[in-house]
């Protein structure tokens, strides 16, 4: 796990999308799972714009969404296909048929779950997942306890969970209360992970996720066991973290990091 602390939420984001424009240059046709939330935010913000300002190409690009309230219409405004397509898939050239989200309105969430798990196989893989963290450690909405070996699945959100989404809805108590997510065994199954955290209320569950025991209780400890996962973290976010001089040495000195660096 290679952990970068940077000065402030936007240096975070601007790092974030310059690792996700590199690879997709690299491969047009790259497999991106996305995640949704406050934090990813400034990061579809700054791709947009990395695509009307220096070309960037999402038109072979295919992308998998890690979760969907269950019970919204498609096109409500508090939906994350509603959020993807205002922040990101309305600015850019990808196909809208090439951008996936698990259907919270299906019939039947076990067969939903596994076509959705099928078609991320037919796509190939995801090459590179972005993510964020919940204060109680989720990632995707992979609440505590979520196996660690977990598929995508229908999942019941915790009452922090709620509370903490409540924001567009006017009220916790008007946020669905379920959800269809990719599991752990899932998110673990792509090739790269990128994990983005910023802002002081993220501190704890940072240190207990990266420096912690891997634990059911909080999912995004089984990042620990992922053999390509970068997490970037603002200065906030990093408060308590043990590692700090050691993850800033890597930073400062593995030729890989040089290009991102501000020298
Ligand atoms: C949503 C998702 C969640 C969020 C997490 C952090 O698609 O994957 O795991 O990343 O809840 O959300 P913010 O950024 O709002 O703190």
């Amino acid at each position: 796990m290679e952990i970068i602390i940077q000065p402030d939420p936007e240096a975070a984001a601007r790092l974030a999308a310059h690792i996700i424009a590199k690879r997709l240059r690299e491969k047009p046709d790259l497999v991106l799972g996305l995640a949704t939330g406050n934090t990813m935010e400034k990061v579809y913000g700054m791709l947009a714009e990395t695509h009307e300002k220096q070309n960037l190409s999402f038109a072979r690009c295919t992308t998998f969404n890690l979760d969907e309230y269950i019970g919204l219409p498609e096109n409500d405004p508090n939906s994350y296909r509603t959020y993807m397509n205002t922040r990101l898939f309305d600015k850019v050239d990808i196909p809208i048929e090439n951008t996936h989200m698990p259907n919270g309105n299906a019939a039947d969430f076990r067969a939903e779950s596994e076509r959705y798990e099928q078609a991320i196989l037919a796509a190939g893989g995801i090459d590179l997942q972005l993510l964020g963290i919940g204060r109680d450690g989720h990632i995707g909405f992979n609440e505590p306890m979520s196996a660690l070996r977990s598929r995508t699945r229908e999942k019941a959100l915790t009452p922090e969970t709620l509370l903490h989404n409540a924001g567009p809805f006017g009220a916790p108590e008007n946020v669905p209360r379920r959800a269809i997510t990719m599991g752990v065994g899932t998110i673990l199954d792509s090739r790269r992970c990128l994990m983005l955290a910023t802002g002081a209320g993220k501190a704890a569950i940072v240190a207990k996720a990266l420096e912690g025991p891997i634990t059911a209780m909080v999912s995004a400890s089984a990042l620990q066991l992922h053999p390509h996962c970068t997490v970037i973290v603002d200065e906030p976010a990093a408060s308590k973290l043990q590692g700090k001089p050691y993850y800033r040495w890597i930073f400062e000195h593995e030729p890989e990091w040089k290009e991102f660096r501000v020298e």
